[in-house]
């Protein structure tokens, strides 16, 4: 009888011992664990639909300022069917993009990483994308553009001869045409130049399937971009193999891509061709745009910047060199105002690869997070009075984290410099050479996905007399 309870009370003293450590342990866990931290405030609007008409059906603008009014600067919302976090703040900016970047991955929708390819630098974190990064800042930074500027400015006085005497309907469709050739040419110098308008026809049928459904269906916007695609990568493969035949030496990007010691493979150089013509081209020809339309809108501003053009190159009547373009402080200026009046890219988006906290909040993982870039050049605290256009406030550099029309971080724009000379080499040859003025009411603005001025600003261009280039005084006579 004895022996019977032993054996009966050990089992029980086994199982009871194990449940015991692991109340233990759920205790202990519990007991360091942190309270459930809220949600940031907001609402998530109608099941899967979330606030995505709220935003699409006016002025985004409005959305996020009358959000931001009514829930401070960081607020959840449901937009295309994913849960997301805006940020309205700098610090809050400089926490997603540069602080805890490694938490927040780049995200873009389906279809475009397909269009673009997935091995382009945009939706890389990590080993692969700073060997990407070094690679497109390394021959886009200034001691390597620095031997382009003829190059850029044949280009920009060429394309502006194209326009003289002509009402243009839309300044920047045009204008698009002059960055795409600046890109192709800082992508694969002057020697690809023969196949630019096959890459140009290619690439103007894929640019249609960026915000379209990913349906790769025949008869589909989105399978028609598919096949550009594909003879656009044809194209790609033809330029590699004919240097590989010819076994010279390039100063471009392409050469940098495909002479890199760990090798990258044909299909990571055709994605990133690919993305930077996407990156580049759209945005340096929405930043000339708007520069077109605020300088007819200031003619103080105008005068002041066709002064500094003209005595640049006062003395001698020569190309310009790079020293000439370092030489040129307000039109940067009237440049760096411009990005951040008209901010282009109202916001960007990253995704939580884990739960994240920000100043007591939850930002939940798999939720995209979005820092609201207009927001913050438009936050008068920030900028005063800004909706006027003021290139002087940038006599001073701008607060850290709060000018971000480059972006911020390690995704910030590798090609600041280059864009920056093409736009100093156009503004000098327009201002100095062209007069202009708009055509028809020039004051709302269209989103495609970059903030435009509406109808791609219609302008009449005319070429100055003359005789008063390099004067002072009222802007010519019509000559054209
Ligand atoms: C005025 C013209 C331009 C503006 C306003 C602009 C703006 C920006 C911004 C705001 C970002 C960061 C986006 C983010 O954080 O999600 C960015 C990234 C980028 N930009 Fe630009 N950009 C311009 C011209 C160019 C040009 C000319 C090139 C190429 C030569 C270029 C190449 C890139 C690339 C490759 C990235 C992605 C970088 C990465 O993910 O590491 N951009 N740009």
């Amino acid at each position: 009888m004895e022996l019977f309870s032993i054996s009966m009370a050990l089992p029980f003293f086994f199982f009871f011992s194990i449940y015991l450590c692991l109340l233990i342990r759920s205790f202990l866990s519990s007991y360091g664990r942190r309270p459930k931290l809220p949600l940031p405030p907001g609402t998530l609007g109608w099941p899967y639909i979330g606030e995505t008409f709220q935003l699409y059906s006016r002025d985004p603008n409005l959305f996020f300022s009358s959000k931001v009014k009514r829930y401070g600067s960081i607020f959840k919302t449901h937009i295309l069917g994913c849960p997301c976090v805006m940020v309205s703040s700098p610090e809050a900016a400089k926490f997603v993009l540069v602080t805890k970047s490694h938490l927040f991955k780049p995200t873009f929708p389906a279809g475009k990483e397909r269009l673009l390819g997935k091995q382009a630098i945009f939706f890389h974190q990590g080993k692969y994308h700073s060997k990407l990064r070094k690679l497109v800042l390394r021959s886009f930074m200034p001691n390597s553009i620095h031997s382009r500027v003829s190059d850029i400015e044949t280009l920009a006085i060429d394309f502006l001869r194209s326009l003289e005497g002509k009402s243009v309907d839309n300044t920047f469709l045009e204008l698009k045409t002059y960055s795409f050739t600046v890109a192709l040419m800082s992508i694969f110098g002057k020697e690809e130049m023969k196949y630019s308008q096959d890459l140009k026809r290619c690439y103007y049928v894929l640019e249609k399937g960026y915000n379209s459904m990913p349906l790769n269906l025949p008869g589909t916007l989105f399978h028609k971009s598919m096949a550009a695609r594909r003879e656009l990568g044809g194209i790609l493969a033809d330029i590699l193999n004919r240097r590989r035949q010819r076994q010279m030496k390039y100063h471009d990007l392409l050469d940098s891509f495909m002479n890199h010691k760990e090798g990258l493979t044909d299909e990571q150089i055709t994605d990133n061709i690919i993305g930077i013509i996407f990156a580049a081209r759209d945005t340096t020809a929405s930043v000339l745009t708007w520069i077109v339309k605020y300088l007819a809108d200031n003619p103080t501003v105008l005068q002041a910047v066709t002064e500094e053009q003209e005595g640049v190159i006062a003395e001698k009547r020569r190309s310009l060199t790079w020293e000439d373009t370092r030489k040129m402080p307000l039109t940067w200026r009237v440049i760096q105002e411009t990005l951040r009046i008209a901010s282009i890219l109202s916001f960007t988006f990253r995704e939580a690869i884990e739960d994240v906290e920000y100043e007591g909040y939850l930002i939940p993982k798999g939720w995209k997070v979005m820092p609201l870039f207009r927001n913050i050049h438009h936050n008068p605290d920030i900028f005063p009075d800004p909706t006027r256009f003021d290139p002087s406030r940038f006599e001073h550099a701008p607060e850290p984290n709060t000018f971000l029309g480059f972006g911020n971080g390690i995704h910030s724009c590798p090609g600041k410099e280059l864009s920056k000379l093409e736009i100093l080499v156009l503004l000098h040859h327009l201002t100095t050479k062209y007069r202009w003025s708009l055509k028809g009411s020039s004051n709302g603005i269209q989103y495609g996905p970059f903030a435009l001025p509406q109808d791609g600003l219609p302008i009449e261009l005319h070429r100055k007399c003359a005789q008063n280039l390099g004067t002072r005084g009222p802007l010519g006579l019509n000559c054209t």
